[in-house]
């Protein structure tokens, strides 16, 4: 028997889809996002695998002769949305952000293939060649030479626009010139839920920096003026790095040169993950590459070494004992920045709410570590908080009320991808 969330699920992955393409939600975001359009070919795949397939090479398709994939593609009518293409100005035949975002498509292109394999060879080579060559644009364009973990040049590209981790590399950012602009976000969300006016003026110099300098990325990754290494970034390139190594034993197995850069790849994040290990916190942290100092930040993406594939025993043990003590201060798992830290904030979007799909993840490397009671334990908080207030942006992790824009893409396909496969309500 399947429960009526479970079909309003399905009813959101359709209307956010645009044919080939889907959006996070209607009004706040009318854009493709990378990692939300990655994640939401988890939900087609359930739907119609063809759509799933078309979404995650849509995607692909917008990669620049760099090799970076941008965080926004401005498909069809993105009326309304700012900062539009205009204001990046990147010059790409597709109209695109000048930044990248959390690299998950080479695991979502894995899952896919696991349950249906593209019937095309010519368009899978395809992809996992666009795939190697975005993951060496982050090993060229965004590694740090100090902690050799990923850094990123704008908070947005996180993918965490607002966390703590980021407000010493935002301070450092001088507010430019800027044109008048008007803020859309504001249009359909309460502004204690998102981020500041001075945040934004920040956002849209750093974006001024890079068009100036005309998005040479190589560069960008040296001298943007925000510049912060990322547990999140470092975690996800890291688990990416593996599923794209077993697409191409599968499919590349004479294809000896890629191999071996994505094999250094997993090598030097891995020394990159096992860097942002700080004694202090006794978790894994944000490292500022500026001042060369670890932040004593915990945060949800903390929680990421079972998923990126390092597991060290003994650090494990003690990134056990702050995920319970956080889950005994939340009622909801896993809120994005620690609830007993000064900054925490339940409703301002990366600065304490629970979002389904870091969610998704933690539970997920939980799993596959055995760390079954903590990570069933996130994974019901999941339902519970879809169950009481449907499919939100983000929740509050101590009242559980759903924040930011409703019906959004990746919180429906969390839910039916993952959320519903361990459940005991409503599955087949
Ligand atoms: C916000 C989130 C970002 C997401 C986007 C679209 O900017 O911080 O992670 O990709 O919304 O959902």
């Amino acid at each position: 028997m399947k429960n009526s969330l479970y079909q309003s699920a399905i009813d959101i992955l359709n209307s956010n889809d645009r044919g080939t393409y889907s959006l996070p939600t209607q009004g706040l975001y009318p854009v493709q996002f990378n990692w939300d359009s990655a994640f939401a070919a988890l939900g087609y795949r359930l739907l119609n695998p063809t759509r799933a397939w078309q979404e995650v090479q849509q995607l692909a398709s917008s990669q620049w002769p760099d090799g970076m994939i941008p965080h926004i593609m401005f498909r069809g009518d993105h009326e309304g949305y700012f900062p539009g293409p205009e204001v990046w100005n990147t010059g790409q035949f597709i109209p695109t952000s000048g930044i990248t975002q959390p690299p998950v498509l080479a695991s979502v292109v894995r899952r896919l293939d696991e349950t249906h394999p593209l019937d095309d060879s010519n368009a899978m080579q395809d992809m996992l060649r666009r795939l190697v060559r975005w993951h060496e644009w982050f090993m060229q364009a965004r590694l740090d030479p100090q902690s050799e973990a990923i850094l990123i040049i704008h908070p947005w590209e996180s993918g965490r626009d607002n966390m703590s981790d980021w407000d010493c590399g935002m301070a450092r950012v001088e507010i430019a010139e800027l044109a008048p602009y008007k803020r859309r976000d504001l249009d359909h969300v309460d502004a204690s839920q998102r981020p500041t006016k001075e945040e934004y003026d920040r956002y849209l110099s750093i974006v001024k920096f890079g068009r100036d300098n005309h998005w040479k990325q190589d560069f960008l990754g040296k001298q943007s003026p925000f510049r912060m290494v990322d547990p999140g970034m470092t975690a996800f390139l890291l688990r990416s790095s593996r599923d794209l190594l077993a697409l191409l034993n599968n499919y590349q197995a004479d294809n000896t040169t890629a191999i071996a850069q994505v094999q250094q790849h997993i090598s030097t994040l891995t020394r990159g993950w096992n860097n942002l290990w700080n004694d202090k916190v006794n978790a894994y942290t944000a490292y500022d590459p500026v001042e060369q100092r670890l932040l004593d930040n915990v945060t949800s993406v903390s929680f990421m070494s079972c998923y990126a594939g390092v597991c060290d025993d003994t650090r494990h043990g003690k990134l056990m004992d702050e995920f319970d003590r956080i889950s005994k201060l939340a009622k909801y798992m896993v809120p994005s920045f620690d609830p007993a830290h000064a900054d925490f904030d339940a409703k301002r979007y990366w600065r304490g709410p629970v979002w389904l799909v870091i969610n998704n993840v933690i539970g997920v490397g939980l799993a596959e570590h055995g760390e079954t009671q903590r990570a069933e334990r996130i994974r019901a908080d999941s339902e519970q908080l879809v169950a009481n207030s449907d499919f939100f942006e983000y929740f509050n992790p101590i009242t559980g009320e759903g924040l930011g824009g409703k019906d959004f893409t990746w919180t429906a396909t969390v839910y039916l991808d993952w959320v519903m496969q361990g459940s005991k309500n409503g599955k087949d």
